[in-house]
């Protein structure tokens, strides 16, 4: 291999990192801690955090039986409810929720006191969008698809406002803000994809480009992670969507002159620096 190149924006993007962070450093405070739902998509970090006596919540009900201890909301957010049944709990709060989603739990809930109905362009079963769900005063509607948008019907005196989640492609994002636009609505339009997907998508498309293998570094079941294999298959035949080292066969690579390497959002950064220093050798 001539050339090794490990993209700049691979890994924890700074939210998640933000969240991350803040398990470990409430771990070494010794009170009782638990994070509601899983603080990353990524099998290794949640194993080792559990190792450490991280309790994972994952339901609502759950959360209700909680009598004490610290709680810590991930980076995606959580519907307003959530902080309502923490506080009547008495638990000690750790607010990992990125400052862009927050902003965007509070411009919804803005638009929806001054009467807009809310059109989540996002993906339904993503807890960020169903966290953003609980900020809209159930007037909202979540559109996921072009034909979504197409059979989306509400009476033409309606108000409507447009945000997306974070980590959605940008064109999808202005494909459904087009169909909608078309429709006749008086519409507020606020961009809130997060520049971080973009950036690493970006970046891993031209670096794609120019490699002759690309390895994608993430869990598998890391949405980013699965977007930003997609963008590098499309421009590398030779694209390798890899968990961890293990995943890799050292021997292929042997067979390419360039070599891409870009990883999620929610890839730890000793798991990068373990495949880019394999890849060295
Ligand atoms: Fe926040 Fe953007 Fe990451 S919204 S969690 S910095 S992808």
């Amino acid at each position: 291999m001539e050339k090794l190149v490990l993209a700049d924006t691979a890994g924890f993007c700074f939210g998640v990192k933000r969240a991350v962070d803040a398990v470990y450093d409430e771990i070494k405070k010794g009170d009782k801690v638990y994070t509601y739902g899983p603080i990353i998509h990524n099998d290794e970090v949640i194993k080792d955090l559990t190792d450490k006596g991280v309790h994972l919540i994952k339901t609502e009900e759950e959360l209700k039986t909680l009598g004490e201890g610290t709680i810590i909301i991930r980076s995606h957010g959580v519907p307003e409810k959530i902080y309502d049944i923490i506080k009547s709990n008495n638990l000690n709060l750790v607010d990992a929720t990125c400052p862009f989603v927050l902003k965007i739990h509070k411009t919804v809930k803005e638009q929806t006191e001054q009467g807009r109905h809310i059109i989540i362009v996002g993906s339904k079963s993503h807890p960020e969008v169903q966290g953003i769900t609980g900020w809209c005063l159930n007037n909202y509607t979540v559109l996921e698809t072009k034909e979504d948008a197409e059979t989306f019907d509400l009476p033409v005196d309606t108000d409507i406002c447009i945000v997306a989640q974070t980590t959605i492609n940008y064109n999808n994002f202005q494909d459904i803000v087009e169909i909608i636009s078309k429709k006749g609505y008086d519409i507020i339009v606020i961009n809130t994809i997060c520049n971080a997907t973009k950036e690493r998508q970006t970046e891993a498309k031209t670096l794609a480009k120019a490699s002759d293998a690309m390895i994608v570094i993430g869990d598998r079941h890391s949405s980013n992670t699965q977007k930003l294999y997609e963008i590098s298959k499309a421009e590398c035949e030779n694209t390798y969507y890899i968990q961890t080292l293990k995943d890799l066969d050292l021997n292929i690579l042997k067979s390419f002159r360039s070599v891409g390497i870009t990883a999620g959002a929610s890839t730890p950064n000793n798991i990068i620096k373990e495949v880019h220093t394999a890849c060295q050798k």
